[in-house]
């Protein structure tokens, strides 16, 4: 029986069937839907290390084999030949879009750009050294406070236009979050520009001169959004579902995306990443690094480094490292950190801890190198991410609001606490 449809799992005197499920690629499934109805019993799976918490046909994980698949069609070739406009629409709509399709969605999108004027006045509530992460997350929560009238979830072409504005709107707004922590004033969005060049040109432009850009910089900058824009059932991806299977609105959904992204277990490993090679400073101290990398007492680990998924190789890291090197040398940036930076990847790739538990460097180990040489500050890093994941984050609740099999998501839990006694009174304790 090497491929069934179902599986028998004996609980004392009693057999509960399961059916197995199986998608267009990966590993079968399990559907323990109705064995707590029929056995009494849930299951216990911290951190979803084996559970699946819904069918998409967004993104495709091999992580042994380093494979990651956007609508079916590779990472590499999408870094290689496509925009991440294009790779929003792909995400999406599920299809690569003709060239009229293309051009109507880049026009709609750079035609939503603009922020509400009221959002530059909540923006200027916030304290100068607010942590610009804090003050995206806030600000992407509160456009549901601004588009209530097209916020009727039953209605496609509503769901459709938050996305739109969602994915125009979020660089506006990390741009203006970037300027209003250094005092610059907001940069609005110049609509002759392409999107990555228009994020740009908001975050570096002043009003006294106008601003010389290097291709390279646009080019890389887009490859590192193409590289972020989805990446399957991951943790803030998983909160946008978690939250959208309430019913809440879109924005809300991704403002909680954005609050689970900042966490350095995740997203926030960009900014951990650079800080931890600033730390380690110079490459003869590579090797100190590792070693306290594998001291469980010493309460670090190595920042990109491991992924849940990826087992093999993050195939993102490896487009990111060969960009990486290419950008420093076009911008005829010098930086040390790199060399930092590939000494520590070349000793934990051979160091026997990390070849036994298949830690390889992830997405983020050399993405903050090249905002760094693209004069991106190291506080803005987590929200690049957070600006290209937007493009993932809308696709999967948009993909949620017409599943059939949605439920509002509510784990269960093994409860651990007193069982029943009495209340007793201040004077009897
Ligand atoms: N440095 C040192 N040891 C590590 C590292 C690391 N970066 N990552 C995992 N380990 C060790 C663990 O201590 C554990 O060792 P043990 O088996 O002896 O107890 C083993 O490898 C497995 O680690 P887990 O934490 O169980 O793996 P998990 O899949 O839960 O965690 C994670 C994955 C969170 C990414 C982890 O590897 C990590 O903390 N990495 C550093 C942070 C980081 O780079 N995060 C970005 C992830 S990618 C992204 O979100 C874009």
């Amino acid at each position: 029986m090497s491929d069934p449809t179902s599986v028998t799992l004996n609980i004392g005197d009693k057999a509960v069937s399961l059916p197995v499920h199986r998608g267009s690629l990966g590993a079968p499934c399990i559907d323990i839907g109705k064995l707590a109805k029929e056995s009494g019993h849930f299951t216990y799976d911290p951190g979803f290390m084996a559970t699946a918490s819904c069918r998409s046909a967004v993104t495709y994980i091999d992580g042994d084999e380093g494979v990651l698949l956007y609508r079916g069609y590779p990472i590499e070739q999408l870094a290689k030949q496509s925009s991440f406009l294009e790779v929003a629409y792909l995400l999406m709509h599920g299809e690569l879009p003709t060239r009229t399709q293309f051009d109507a969605f880049e026009h709609e999108v750079t035609h939503h750009t603009m922020m509400h004027e009221a959002l530059k006045t909540f923006l200027g509530g916030f304290r100068h050294d607010a942590h610009p992460m804090a003050m995206l997350c806030g600000m992407v929560g509160s456009l549901s406070a601004f588009y209530h009238d097209t916020l009727n979830l039953d209605d496609p072409e509503q769901r459709r236009l938050a996305a739109v504005r969602l994915i125009a709107k979020v660089p506006t707004i990390a741009a203006a979050c970037y300027r209003q922590s250094i005092g610059w004033p907001i940069r609005y969005p110049r609509n002759n520009l392409e999107y990555t060049t228009r994020f740009l040109h908001m975050m570096f432009e002043v009003p006294s001169e106008p601003l010389q850009l290097k291709p390279v910089a646009a080019k890389a900058l887009d490859l590192l959004f193409i590289l972020h824009a989805d990446h399957e059932q991951n943790a803030s991806t998983s909160t946008v579902r978690l939250v959208g299977s309430t019913g809440a609105n879109p924005y809300a959904c991704v403002a909680a995306g954005i609050a689970a992204l900042w966490g350095p277990a995740h997203g926030g490993a960009n900014e951990a990443v650079l800080k931890m090679l600033e730390e380690i400073g110079r490459p003869e101290d590579v090797a100190k690094a590792v070693e306290k990398a594998k001291d469980k007492n010493s309460g670090f680990r190595l920042m990109g480094f491991g992924h849940r998924v990826y087992k093999n190789y993050d195939p993102r890291a490896a487009i990111i490292r060969e960009m990486c090197h290419k950008v420093l040398a076009e911008l005829g940036v010098n930086d040390p950190l790199l060399e930092v930076a590939m000494r520590l990847e070349e000793a934990a790739l051979k160091d026997e801890y990390f070849v036994a538990r298949k830690l390889y460097p992830n997405v983020d180990f050399y993405s903050g190198l090249i905002y760094k040489a693209l004069g991106i500050p190291t506080e803005m890093f987590t929200v690049m991410f957070a600006l290209a994941r937007t493009a993932g984050w809308v696709s999967h609740w948009l993909e949620q609001q017409v599943d059939p099999e949605a439920k509002i998501g509510r784990p269960r839990q093994i409860y651990t606490g007193a069982t029943p006694r009495d209340y007793v009174p201040f004077d009897k304790r």
